[in-house]
């Protein structure tokens, strides 16, 4: 997802904005840009290709200090990586970024015939769509940004400057988040609170259809119809050493390793071991409407699909007569899926901003669906749609592969389950198992975390020139075999599928040669002789087979076992997911790869 910077104030505009985009890298791109203006209105425009670290170059030789401008980092979707097509776009007197897609620019290009274009983005179009209202003084730059939104299909979250009036910024939002940090002198813009942390504590989240025009001291928002909305300002929680590395070579190292801390903030005034009870007070339903659920459907994409599938399963296992469905947002969005009445929908985001799953979350609804987020981002547009939610309160997730997201997404879903057990009258001694081991399951992490980490970081090197790999488990194993694929594949680029178990032999077992290793999950319980006859048949075969169990006793002759210590056995795979992070982390490193920003791929997907 690209990210949006702005500025006006007292100080020099060029430092924010470099300074923001930096924060806001983690999020994915292909090319950066900026543009300041000095108190005439004279522009210095700088853009270039690749990191921002290019763009730095030219900015060492054209430093200003202009005291207003924009900055963007682009994630190409119209018109290849390029300096030309990068943001901010010029038209006339006026510079745009924008994130997001205008469905409609090729028809709206076609009615912009006096405009030169320079680029092949959509972006460049909506700027000289704004134009063409703002030249020869038709509209003032607000109402001008205003007309030609009213024009436009799609997403956008824009920000706006012009020459002509060089002490004001116009944003506006649809579809895609942005923020105004309400400074001392001075106003920032950003579409992610991190790039504000450290320059204010106060931020006003704009919402889909606004429009505001910021000067360094006043904000003005109005909708896109002119009615004048009343700015709702928040805190904004992180800190600077939630966004930073804290000592850690990587976001990704640093983030699986705080997982300890951050699942403690989960449950965090949750759950009451004395009682063996949770307690949820955002998802804000009563009693009488959690003991009338029958249906659960969890809608999430990538990692909160897997989380969802997870916790899934604990849901089935202890609550009586309810189903539950788990769905792939891009593709449930477009399916003709009846909901029944007495269901509820999980939405599961880390970033709250997730195209496919934003756009299920308003198809749900249409049907009356209460729906409940599980999210992260505070104040994302997802966590502001939905009926109710319970913060998942991980922190900053910066790293592109989702980690410590994952397991506290499983537990709080779990949690929510839990909640509607006890409302329809579950005996506790049912649910106790669960509350028990989910309160010890941050001490339980960081064990797992310190006693396994050397040993797999020795596996890794071992495996990493493979180029495919197969991940294995059967019934809650299976969607932690999943998830370990996914953060495999996508930071080591290493083609890797899970399969579950009981399905090897319609298919996945043919592919078993020395082309691939396979990773088994082998939790202890009722099914793990069945695993461990799966075991043999992939090493029958000559598979390469490395072992993850909490089973003492494990002995067969695989290549290598990762045993867990651990009293845990219920969310025993939470605790083998920790090892597929590890172990997806070092085969990274040991592959010379961009651990944090994966090729093609962004932290938040905000666009179809
Ligand atoms: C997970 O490591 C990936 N980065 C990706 O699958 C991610 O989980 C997915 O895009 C959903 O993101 P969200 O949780 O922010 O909605």
């Amino acid at each position: 997802m690209c990210g949006i910077v702005g500025y006006v104030g007292n100080k020099k505009a060029q430092s924010f904005l470099i300074s923001g985009l930096k924060r806001l890298e983690y999020r994915g791109y292909d090319s950066a840009g900026i543009v300041t203006l000095d108190e005439s209105g004279a522009a210095t425009l700088l853009r270039a290709k690749g990191k921002i670290a290019n763009l730095e170059e030219k900015l060492a030789k054209n430093a200003k200090t202009d005291k207003i401008g924009i900055g963007h980092t682009r994630w190409a979707t119209h018109g290849e990586p390029s300096e030309k097509n990068a943001h901010p776009h010029q038209a006339g007197n006026i510079y745009l970024v924008h994130n997001g897609i205008i469905e409609n620019y090729k028809e709206l290009k076609e009615s912009l015939k006096d405009h030169r274009f320079k680029s092949e983005t959509d972006t460049e179009v909506l700027a000289a769509l704004i134009n063409s209202f703002y030249k020869d003084g038709k509209y003032p730059l607000a109402n001008a940004v205003v007309q030609a939104l009213k024009l436009v299909q799609g997403t956008y979250g824009i920000a706006v400057v012009s020459r002509k009036n060089p002490d004001e910024i116009v944003v506006a939002r649809s579809g895609s988040p942005l923020v105004v940090g309400v400074g001392h002198d001075e106003t920032l813009i950003a579409s992610d609170a991190s790039a504000l942390v450290g320059h204010t504590k106060r931020a006003i989240y704009l919402n889909d259809g606004e429009v505001a025009l910021v000067t360094k001291n006043s904000i003005e928002i109005r909708t896109l119809n002119s009615e004048p909305v009343s700015a709702k300002v928040e805190e904004i929680e992180t800190n600077l050493a939630a966004i930073q590395k804290g000592g850690y070579e990587h976001f990704l190292l640093k983030e699986i390793m705080e997982q300890p801390k951050s699942l403690a903030e989960t449950l965090r005034g949750r759950i009451n071991t004395k009682t063996s009870t949770v307690h949820l007070g955002g998802p804000g339903l009563s009693e009488a409407e959690l003991r009338k659920i029958k249906h659960l459907v969890i809608v999430g994409c990538g990692t909160a699909y897997h989380a969802g599938l997870l916790a899934g399963y604990y849901i089935e296992q202890f609550t009586p007569e309810i189903t539950v469905e788990t769905v792939i947002a891009s593709e449930y969005r477009y399916r003709s899926a009846y909901i029944p009445k007495d269901s509820v929908a999980l939405i599961v985001s880390q970033s709250g901003e997730t195209a496919d799953t934003l756009a299920c979350l308003r198809e749900i609804k249409k049907q009356g669906i209460k729906t409940i987020g599980i999210v992260n981002a505070i104040g994302s547009t997802i966590a502001r749609e939905v009926d109710g939610g319970t913060y998942v309160h991980v922190g900053p997730e910066i790293s592109v592969a989702s980690t410590k997201a994952f397991t506290s997404q499983v537990i709080a879903m779990t949690m929510f389950g839990i909640t509607i057990a006890q409302a329809k009258g579950v005996k506790s001694g049912v649910l106790k198992p669960y509350i028990e081991e989910i309160a010890k399951l941050p001490k339980e992490v960081e064990n797992v975390l310190s006693s396994t980490n050397e040993q797999i970081k020795t596996i890794a090197k071992k495996y990493a020139k493979y180029e495919h790999a197969i991940y294995l488990g059967r019934d809650t194993a299976y969607p932690a075999s999943m998830e370990g694929a996914l953060k495999l594949k996508e930071i080591s680029y290493i083609d890797a599928n899970a399969y579950a178990f009981g399905e090897l032999k319609h298919g996945p077992l043919a592919l078993v040669d020395d082309r691939f290793f396979e990773v088994a999950f082998l939790p202890k319980g009722t099914l793990f002789d069945k695993a461990i006859s799966n075991v043999q048949e992939v090493l029958a075969r000559g598979g390469h087979v490395i072992v993850v169990t909490n089973e003492k006793k494990f002995d067969m002759p695989v290549e290598n076992v990762v045993k867990i210590t651990t009293s845990i056995e219920l969310f025993a795979p939470i605790l083998m997911n920790l090892v597929s992070q590890l172990f997806a982390y070092y085969m990274t490193t040991a592959r010379g790869l961009n651990v944090d920003q994966p090729r093609n791929l962004a932290k938040s997907v905000t666009v179809e």
